[in-house]
C-alpha cells in the first residue's frame, strides 16, 4: 500500500488551523497580485500590520517605481512606499514563478468590459493561470476584482484546480472578498472600511476571514462565493440605479424650475428611508458605469433582463448629450453665439471630485461631444495638468490645463463645471467668464453673488 501522500493526510481544516496560528504570529506572507488602485493601497494595509507582502505586476515600470521607493497613487505618498520597502515588509516583482511563496493570493487586477460591453476576464484568467502554475497545499486564493456571480466558482476553480492537479477545498482554498476602495474619500481607507468575505466551505471561509482580519475592525462572512460576488455588484448597481435616478429627477424639476439639488438637501434632513445621490454631466469611474452588467450579462444566462440596469444607463447616457445641448442654448440665448467656434473651458477631467482619475470620466465625452458640434475646448483640471495616455481617447494625450489666472480665464465664452474639485477658486472663475454652466453645484456658495452667471444644468 503507497503511503498516505500529504494531501491525504492533512485535511484543509488542519491547514487551515497552522494558518491561523501564522497569522497570529505575523509570519504568513501575503501576495497581491495587480498593484493598481486597489492592489497597492492593499498591500500598504499588510505591511502596516508588520505583514510580509509580495507585489506582483505586469507593469516594469510600476515595479521599478515601487522598487525604488516610489508610487504612482496620487493619494499614496512616495515616503508610504519607501516605508514600506525600507523595513524589508514589501518587495515589488514581476517574476511570477514566485508565486508559491506567499501563503494567500489576494487578486486585483482589472475586469472591464469589451467591445461588445461583455465582460472582459482576460485579466482574471492570465493571473489565475499563472497562479496555477505554482500552486501549493495549504495556500488561499481570493480574487477581489469585481464580477459576475459564479466567476470564482466557474472560471477560476477549473484553471487553478487543472494544471495543479489539487482540489479547492481540500488542497487549497478559494475565496472571494470585493474591494470597497474609494480612493479621494478622505474619511475612509482601505483599512477602516469592513470587509466581505465568501467561500464554499467552512475551512477555506475560516484562512479568509483570518487573513483580512489582520488589517480591518470587521469581516463579514457569507454563505458561498457567489453571494460574495453579488454583494459586491449589488452595492454598486444601488449606486447606478439611484444616480440614473436623480439624474432623471434632475432633468424634470429642471424643466419645471425647480433646483435639485436644493431639493436633495432638503430631503437629506428626513433622518430616515432617503439617502442623498447626487446627479452630474454623466456615470464615470472605473466601477460604476461598468460592473452593473456584469450582472446583465450573466443573467441572461438564465432568461432574465435586468431593466432597472438597463434604464439607469440610458439615462446616465444621455446626460453627456443633454448637458452639451444645455451650453449650446445658453451660448446662444446669452451670447447669440453658436457652439461651433465658441471657447468653451471645461472644469475637471477626473471622473470625481479631488482624484487624478481620468477612467470612464464623462468628461471626456463631453470634451469629444462638443469637439464634435465645432467647439473650441481646453480644459482645467488641478489634479491633472497634463492628459496622459487613456486608451480609449489616446487622442487627448499630451493635452495641457490652462493656467488659472483671470487673463487666461477670460477669453473663454463659457465655463463648463463637470467634476466639483475643492481646490478650485470658482469666484475667480464667475469674475472671468462671460457665464459658467455647472453640473456639479460646485458655485453653489456663490450663488447669491453671481445667480445671473450660473447655469445649473
Ligand atoms: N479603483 C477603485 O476604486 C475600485 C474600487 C472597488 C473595486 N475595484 C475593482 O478592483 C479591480 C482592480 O481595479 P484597479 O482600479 O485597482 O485597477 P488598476 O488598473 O488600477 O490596477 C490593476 C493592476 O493590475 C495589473 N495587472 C494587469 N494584468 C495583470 C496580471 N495578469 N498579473 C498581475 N498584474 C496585472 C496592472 O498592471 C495594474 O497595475 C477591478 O476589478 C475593479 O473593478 C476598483
Amino acid at each position: 500500500m503507497n503511503a498516505p501522500t500529504v494531501a491525504e493526510f492533512d485535511t484543509l481544516d488542519t491547514l487551515a488551523l497552522d494558518f491561523e496560528r501564522r497569522a497570529t504570529n505575523k509570519t504568513l506572507t501575503v501576495g497581491v497580485i495587480g498593484l493598481g488602485y486597489v492592489g497597492l493601497p492593499l498591500a500598504q494595509a499588510f505591511c502596516r500590520q508588520d505583514i510580509r507582502v509580495i507585489g506582483f505586476d505586469v507593469s516594469e515600470f510600476k515595479i521599478k517605481e515601487l522598487s525604488e521607493g516610489r508610487s504612482y497613487i496620487k493619494h499614496i505618498k512616495d515616503e508610504a512606499v519607501k516605508v514600506m520597502i525600507d523595513t524589508d515588509r514589501f518587495e515589488a516583482t514581476t517574476d511570477f514563478d514566485r508565486l508559491d511563496e506567499p501563503d494567500a493570493l489576494l487578486i486585483c487586477v482589472p475586469t472591464p468590459l469589451d467591445k461588445h460591453r461583455d465582460p472582459d476576464l482576460d485579466y482574471v484568467i492570465k493571473s489565475t493561470e499563472a497562479i496555477s502554475k505554482k500552486l501549493r497545499r495549504g495556500q488561499i486564493v481570493v480574487l477581489e476584482s469585481t464580477t459576475y456571480p459564479g466567476t470564482s466558482e466557474e472560471v477560476m476553480k477549473p484553471i487553478l484546480e487543472g494544471a495543479s492537479g489539487l482540489v479547492a477545498g481540500l488542497d487549497f482554498a478559494i475565496a472571494y472578498s470585493p474591494e470597497r476602495e474609494d480612493p479621494g474619500n478622505p474619511q475612509f481607507e482601505t483599512s477602516t472600511i469592513p470587509k466581505v468575505v465568501g467561500a464554499n466551505t467552512s475551512a477555506e471561509t475560516r484562512m479568509a476571514v483570518t487573513i483580512y482580519q489582520q488589517i480591518v475592525p470587521q469581516v463579514v462572512p457569507v454563505r458561498d462565493l457567489r453571494t460574495a460576488e453579488a454583494v459586491k455588484l449589488t452595492e454598486n448597481i444601488y449606486r447606478a440605479v439611484n444616480i440614473g435616478l436623480v439624474n432623471e429627477l434632475k432633468t424634470v424639476y429642471g424643466a419645471m424650475g425647480i433646483d435639485v439639488w436644493e431639493v436633495i438637501q432638503a430631503a437629506s434632513t428626513k433622518p430616515f428611508g432617503f439617502h442623498a445621490f447626487y446627479p452630474g454631466p454623466g456615470l464615470g469611474g472605473h466601477c460604476i458605469p461598468i460592473d452593473p452588467f456584469y450582472l446583465s450579462w450573466k443573467a441572461r444566462e438564465f432568461g432574465l433582463s435586468t431593466r432597472f440596469i438597463e434604464l439607469a444607463g440610458e439615462v446616465n447616457n444621455a446626460m453627456p448629450g443633454s448637458v452639451v445641448n444645455t451650453v449650446a442654448e445658453e451660448l446662444s440665448t446669452r451670447l447669440e453665439k453658436s457652439l461651433k467656434g465658441a471657447r468653451v473651458l471645461l472644469c475637471g477631467l477626473a471622473y470625481k471630485k479631488n482624484v487624478d482619475d481620468m477612467r470612464e470620466s464623462p468628461s471626456l465625452l463631453l470634451l469629444e461631444q462638443l469637439e464634435a458640434r465645432g467647439a473650441v475646448v481646453d480644459y482645467y483640471d488641478p489634479h491633472i495638468p497634463v492628459v496622459p495616455y487613456d486608451h480609449d481617447h489616446p487622442e487627448y494625450e499630451g493635452r495641457k490645463s490652462v493656467n488659472w489666472t483671470p487673463e487666461s480665464l477670460s477669453q473663454f465664452d463659457v465655463a463648463l463645471i463637470a467634476t466639483d474639485h475643492d481646490k478650485v477658486d470658482y469666484g475667480l472663475l464667475l469674475n472671468s467668464v462671460p457665464f459658467v454652466v455647472d453640473t456639479r453645484n460646485a458655485t453653489a456658495m456663490l450663488q447669491n453673488e453671481h445667480e445671473d452667471r450660473i447655469v445649473k444644468a
